[in-house]
């Protein structure tokens, strides 16, 4: 099975893939975590790519497509990927199309997960991060045991440098602007579910994964 994970900074799309992975065994694909990485092992793209992200718009489609296009064509991605925050322009989703027909890969459901944006505020500028493995914390919505450490690595916990309230509100506009539009171009194939992501984490995730389930049982 293969997925896209899509909605508003914020909304959950990282946390629910972290557990949708592991119950599908699917191999996650987030854009904005291989970017991060590169920041983190100073590459070429990775500089960039941060002077985008700082300001809290898009990196440009050419960049994202290439390095997309290159993790899809791993083996290990044939059992089934989790894509989460890609696409995000329609560019982006045509370009997505191309390469999944070379490598013969069909995407099974898109799902949306939908959150208000006084409640994105919240999650965003109360959000840490694990350094090390990457674990997603909110310090009231789901702390970790112990203040400041991941409770699966023991790393420090950090906060994005795009968590700032400016950023984030330039990250909501860009969302409007250039990502809503391919919800249309996923609904008139059929693929499109939104959920309401302004539930308990466990909620969103049983919604998601009932849907799942039964698209796996209709394959
Ligand atoms: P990216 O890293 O993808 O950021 P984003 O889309 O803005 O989304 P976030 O990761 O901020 O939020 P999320 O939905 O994953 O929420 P999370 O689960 O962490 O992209 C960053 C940047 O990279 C972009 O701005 C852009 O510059 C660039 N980029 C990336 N992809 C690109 C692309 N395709 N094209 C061009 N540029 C690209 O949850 C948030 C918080 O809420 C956490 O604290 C969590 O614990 C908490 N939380 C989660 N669910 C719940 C719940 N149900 N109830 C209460 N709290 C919750
Ligand atoms: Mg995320």
């Amino acid at each position: 099975m293969n997925i896209i994970v899509m909605g508003p900074p914020g909304a959950g799309k990282g946390t629910q893939a972290e557990r949708l992975v592991k119950e599908f065994s699917l191999v996650h694909i987030s854009t904005g975590d291989m970017f991060r990485s590169a920041i983190k092992e100073g590459t070429e793209m990775g500089r960039k790519a941060k002077e985008y992200m700082d300001k809290g718009a898009l990196v440009p489609d050419e960049i994202v497509v290439g390095i997309v296009k290159e993790r899809l064509s791993k083996p290990d991605c044939a059992g089934g990927v989790l894509l989460d925050g890609f696409p995000r322009t329609i560019q982006q989703a045509e370009a997505l199309d191309e390469v999944l027909q070379d490598l013969n890969i069909t995407i099974n459901a898109v799902v949306s997960v939908d959150v208000e944006e006084d409640e994105l505020l919240n999650r965003l500028t109360g959000r840490r991060v694990c350094r090390n493995c990457g674990t997603t914390y909110h310090i009231k919505f789901n702390p970790p045991k112990v203040r400041n450490i991941c409770d699966h690595c023991g790393g420090e916990l950090y906060q994005r440098d795009d968590d700032t309230v400016e950023t984030v509100k330039e990250r909501l506009k860009v969302y409007k602007k250039q990502t809503m539009p391919i919800i249309d171009y996923y609904q008139r194939k059929g693929l499109f579910l939104s959920v309401d992501g302004a539930r308990s984490i466990d909620d969103v995730f049983a919604d998601i994964s009932d849907h799942l389930e039964k698209i796996k049982g209709r394959g």
